[in-house]
């Protein structure tokens, strides 16, 4: 991985109330990690950049969730071979965490990436930066019709049907490719949306036509901030819309700021619903219609 990249400053709305950024100092909390203070000094005092970000030690419960995330992996990987699990891969800072912590353990791990054809120029330039400095195993998932096609045929479905625009762009390709592995990583978390509350760590998430697969969501107790100072931490360049101050990024049509300051995902189909739909198991019988929420 790229160690001549500094870690791109989070908003400070993503951290909580808690945590203050002045001056291009991250002070994330007591034990601070105070990643860009030498930066600032530069630019005031004229010291010396630094080559790479400075790692100062994480508070004892950071260590702790981080180290049960390493364990999990390592014991859940052993039960699966090479290639028979993946990871589902948006590009947001909890899949790019997730994504270094699976690649310490398994540098070539299938990584899935959802081209709708309708995401933002930044996130696909992010895709292209990192797939080549992290040299991932990607494969993007197309949907059967290209986005002209399916705009001639129906128009503009994320405005008049986004249930159906997902389930073609999203759903479809994303549970084919999964089918055919043993096991799923997500980067999901509890505290993202009322949808998610009931979020496993590890769920048996059953796929239409029967197929079940194992699916992990480390981070599922995590929070934003938890996420954001691991990421500072291990210095992982983050998608630059959060710098603008998108806090959760799908699609661009579909993806706003968020209108509401404590809900994160207020920005994602202006309200009109909350799950793109790729969380979503068939019913018990495996003939259902993706009713019943995993999350
Ligand atoms: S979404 O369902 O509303 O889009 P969200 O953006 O919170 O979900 O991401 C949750 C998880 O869904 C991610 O950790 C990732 O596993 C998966 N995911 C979301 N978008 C994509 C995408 N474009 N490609 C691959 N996986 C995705
Ligand atoms: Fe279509 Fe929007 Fe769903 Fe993307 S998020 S697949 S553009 S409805």
């Amino acid at each position: 991985m790229s160690e001549s990249l500094l870690p791109t400053l989070p908003p400070s709305g993503l951290l909580g109330a808690d945590v203050q950024l002045a001056s291009g100092v991250s002070n994330l909390g007591d034990e601070a990690t105070l990643l860009f203070a030498e930066r600032e000094t530069e630019k005031v005092g004229g010291a010396p950049l630094p080559d790479a970000p400075v790692q100062e030690p994480l508070r004892p419960e950071l260590e702790a969730q981080l180290a049960h995330v390493r364990g999990l992996l390592r014991d859940e990987f052993a039960t699966v071979g090479e290639g028979e699990a993946c990871l589902t891969c948006s590009f947001q800072a909890e899949d790019v965490l997730l994504l270094h912590l699976a690649m310490e353990l398994r540098p070539g791990i299938p990584v899935l990436f959802l081209d709708t054809g309708y995401h933002f120029r930044e996130t696909y330039d992010y895709r292209d930066r990192l797939t080549a400095e992290w040299h991932l195993h990607l494969t993007n998932l197309l949907p059967r019709l290209t986005v002209q096609e399916q705009e001639s045929a129906f128009g503009l479905l994320y405005q008049t049907d986004p249930n159906k625009c997902c389930g073609l762009r999203k759903v479809e390709p994303l549970f084919e490719a999964v089918s055919k592995y043993r096991m799923w990583l997500t980067g999901l978390r509890r505290e993202q949306a009322r949808s998610r509350t009931a979020l496993k760590e590890i769920d048996d998430f059953l796929l239409p036509g029967g197929v079940v697969v194992r699916k992990l969501s480390p981070f599922a107790d995590w929070s934003t901030r938890d996420v954001w100072q691991l990421c500072a931490y291990f210095g992982i360049p983050l998608l630059p819309l959060y710098d603008a101050g998108y806090t959760s990024i799908g699609c661009e049509p579909c993806t706003t700021l968020p209108t509401d300051p404590n809900d994160p995902r207020s920005g994602r189909w202006a309200g009109k619903k909350v799950e793109c739909g790729i969380h979503i198991q068939a019913g018990p019988a495996g003939g259902g219609d993706h009713a019943t929420e995993s999350t």
